[in-house]
């Protein structure tokens, strides 16, 4: 039996109410209410970018969806400078109605959702890719910090997650959350020795059987080696990481490519596909990922 000194958890996954220390990170355009559902059933944070909800009234839906399949948490992510300020308001009095347990901030300054968010009592979470950032975060009284390192999926920075989660802990009094490159149970561990409090997992959970990428952005991240993720600002005009093979340059030439779609039809996806050999459930990765950690765990040298 597993000893409560060998379980994988920490202060802020016992905080949240989680099973683990683990959030299956938010993910523009495949994200979606099932997902969310999935993960809370199987003891981890789902999150999910409220924008995924083309109108406010369709992230309602989804909101609505999980309310009535699970009562654990989940967290809705919204990205500030990249929203309609209307469109913000909207999912933010949503967020309140739904009594959303975590909001993940990033691109811009959270003071005023932090404020709003801890006059009920609900956690904040902020997206950083550096100490500055994170030091004004920290600032504005978020509850816990996401270091976004380089390889990740979507938005990257270009710190190693080597020196950016010590460099984190050392600096902040918050929580820090690793997120770049974690993939199994065993960069889990390597995350949690490295002072985080949490891992956030986007990569890993796109070949998901719940996650709403297509098939073939599925086999394609099952396929591809950390050689085939590029480290672009072509795309979005903030730099982010792509599976080569869905960028316009290496397509085949055709009137189909002008209509290609920035994360719809060129897939992001992260250093991390490295460890990623099959598609799976939530449930089953989850499974998988523990199982991981202990084995790297009782495999350490003494
Ligand atoms: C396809 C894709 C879409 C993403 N969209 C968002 C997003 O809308 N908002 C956000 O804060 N992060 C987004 N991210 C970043 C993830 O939330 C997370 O930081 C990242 O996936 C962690 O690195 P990993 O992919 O190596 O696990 C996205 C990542 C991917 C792969």
């Amino acid at each position: 039996m597993t000893t409560p000194a060998k379980r994988l958890m920490t202060p802020l996954s016992r905080r949240l109410g989680l099973k683990y220390p683990i959030a299956c990170a938010p993910m523009f355009i495949i994200s979606n209410e099932k997902m969310l559902v999935a993960c809370a059933e199987a003891g981890i944070l789902g999150c999910m970018p409220s924008l995924n909800g083309r109108t406010p009234a369709m992230l309602e839906a989804k909101l609505r969806y999980v309310r009535e399949h699970t009562d654990k948490p989940f967290a809705i992510n919204m990205t500030i400078g990249l929203t309609d300020p209307q469109r913000l308001q909207a999912d933010l009095a949503l967020c309140e109605q739904y009594e959303v347990p975590v909001w993940i901030t990033s691109y811009g300054d959270p003071t005023p959702i932090v404020t709003r968010a801890h006059t009920r009592g609900t956690t904040v979470f902020h997206d950083v890719i550096n100490l500055r950032h994170a030091r004004k975060a920290q600032a504005a009284g978020v509850d816990a910090i996401i270091g976004v390192a380089a390889g990740a999926g979507g938005h990257a920075g270009r710190i190693s997650p080597f020196a950016l989660i010590p460099y984190l802990r050392e600096n902040l009094s918050v929580p820090v959350i690793a997120a770049g490159c974690i993939s199994t149970g065993r960069q889990i561990l390597a995350s949690l020795a490295l002072g985080a409090d949490l891992v956030y997992m986007g990569t890993r959970f796109i070949v998901s059987a719940q996650c709403g990428a297509s098939e073939a952005y599925k086999s394609t991240v099952v396929q591809a080696g950390p050689e085939d993720i590029v480290y672009t600002d072509k795309v979005s005009g903030v730099h982010a990481n792509f599976l080569r093979s869905s960028l316009p340059e290496s397509r085949p030439q055709g009137p189909a490519d002008a209509k290609l779609k920035q994360w719809k039809d060129i897939w992001s996806a992260g250093q991390g596909v490295a460890e990623i050999h099959d598609q799976a459930t939530i449930e089953q990765i989850v499974d998988e990922l523990v199982r991981e950690y202990h084995d790297a765990m009782a495999g350490l040298p003494n």
